[in-house]
């Protein structure tokens, strides 16, 4: 795992373009989604494309301890025996999330609804960061906890023999917080409704459904989305369920080949339900050349083969609201935005400090190190585009996403740049390096 694993450098070689016709790994999101749907269905459910990456290996382990079969039969192909809704029994050991944020939310959410105590720890990352935003809505449903000073992990849970239902306006744009109380109201008697106020990625709403749960939606007159669930209905059945590739870990590629001129890159099989294309929106605003082809349905999610050309990218101003749609994208956004003619300005994205790392920090340290010019508030970062010198050493902080944007940063620079911790990679990505410099970059060991 990253977190015990010794640091392992990596450096990125500038390049001329890049070529050729690559496929997006299974969908981080989905990919849990899928495991922990299959864990609380009576019945089968057998996945193709699961993302085979450290988050989700985490969200399995922690499923078996939760009494649930989880097991994987070929490369991407699971088979998942569930124990019904209200059917987990207590772990007999630590629930260890490692560095996954959406492992810990929305497994505190499955384990609220249990009578029984949990323990929850995870990496060095995940420890820091904030689990108050599901701890109160689910204590508000009758579980109750116990962690450390400010919502951090390690935690115990102990679930609400029978929960209560709740209206439950969210405080922050959080697809996880929103999954967590959904996961919760499935063994809830009665309705309990998620607020909105804007659109987060919507895969937990899709997959119940596709599972049969009793999901309604609706707009409100203030322009949220109201998400209810009829709580304890019968998840059963044998599934199939087919993961697309994920549009978080395209991006890199997209990127990559969108800041060399001359490059011309296939991506197959990327996911773009729109909760979460915002990159992309923002990408053809700069001027990037890129196409959706061949777009079909898979698994419910719409998918395509994205291609772009490199070269003729310009600051924009990317809205607030875009945010949710993209949150995942800013630290490659802002290595495009380093390589574009003028000024990115990104408003409205304090979530960032809550990520893997304070990814705004994270970010501005790396640009810094590589001679970009870059304001930074408690919200917003504003990127100067131009001939990046590159040059330097990045710190990663246990942040796979920082690792991948500043490698692709160091194939448009003058000067190769390093990251001091490539390990993180694995947990969404394994097989990053391989793929990258099949497309043409030289990235390889310091
Ligand atoms: C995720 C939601 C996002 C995202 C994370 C995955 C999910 O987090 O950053 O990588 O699968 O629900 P928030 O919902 O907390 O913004």
């Amino acid at each position: 795992m990253s977190a015990s694993s010794a640091p392992q450098k990596l450096v990125s070689a500038p390049v001329a373009h890049l070529e050729g016709r690559v496929r997006a790994p299974g969908d981080k999101s989905i990919s849990h989604r899928a495991l922990m749907f299959g864990a609380m269905t009576v019945g089968e459910t057998t996945i193709e494309g699961l993302l085979e990456g450290e988050d989700i290996l985490s969200s399995a382990a922690a499923l078996r301890l939760l009494g649930a079969s989880v097991e994987r039969v070929g490369e991407g192909a699971w088979r998942v025996r569930g124990v019904g809704v209200g059917g987990f029994r207590e772990p007999p050991d630590v629930l260890d999330m490692g560095n996954s944020g959406t492992a810990a939310r929305l497994l505190s959410g499955l384990i609220a609804s249990h009578a029984f105590t949990s323990f929850m720890t995870g990496d060095a990352s995940m420890r820091r960061r904030p689990m108050m935003r599901v701890i109160e809505p689910l204590s508000r449903m009758g579980a109750r906890f116990v962690s450390r000073d400010g919502g951090r992990l390690p935690m115990a849970v102990t679930g609400a023999p029978t929960m209560m239902p709740i209206e439950y306006r969210l405080p922050v744009a959080s697809a996880q917080v929103k999954s967590a109380v959904l996961l919760a109201a499935l063994n809830t008697p009665g309705e309990t409704t998620v607020i909105e106020p804007e659109p987060t990625r919507d895969h937990t709403e899709r997959m119940l459904e596709g599972f049969g749960a009793d999901v309604r939606t609706r707009k409100l007159d203030d322009g949220a989305r109201a998400i209810t669930i009829v709580g304890q209905p019968e998840l059963g059945g044998n599934r199939h369920i087919v993961v697309p590739g994920d549009p978080s870990s395209a991006a890199f590629a997209v990127v990559a080949a969108a800041i060399r001129p001359g490059s011309d890159v296939m991506v197959e099989n990327v996911g773009i339900n729109p909760t979460r294309a915002g990159l992309y929106e923002t990408l053809r605003e700069m001027g990037a050349a890129l196409s959706f082809e061949n777009q079909r349905v898979t698994g419910g999610e719409t998918v395509a083969d994205i291609r772009v050309k490199g070269g003729g990218l310009k600051g924009v101003d990317v809205p607030p609201q875009r945010a949710p749609t993209m949150i995942d994208e800013y630290p490659i956004l802002a290595v495009a935005a380093s390589c574009a003619e003028g000024v990115t300005r990104m408003q409205g994205v304090a979530e960032l400090r809550a990520k893997e790392s304070d990814r705004l920090a994270s970010v501005a340290a790396g640009l810094e190190a590589n001679g970009v010019r870059f304001e930074i508030g408690a919200d917003y970062l504003n990127v100067h585009g131009g001939a990046v010198p590159g040059g330097g050493l990045v710190t990663t902080h246990l942040d796979h996403r920082i690792a991948m944007a500043f490698l692709v940063l160091g194939l448009a620079a003058k000067t190769a740049v390093a990251v001091d911790d490539g390990a993180p990679i694995n947990t969404s990505f394994p097989g990053f390096v391989a793929l990258m410099n099949a497309l043409g970059t030289e990235i390889g060991n310091g």
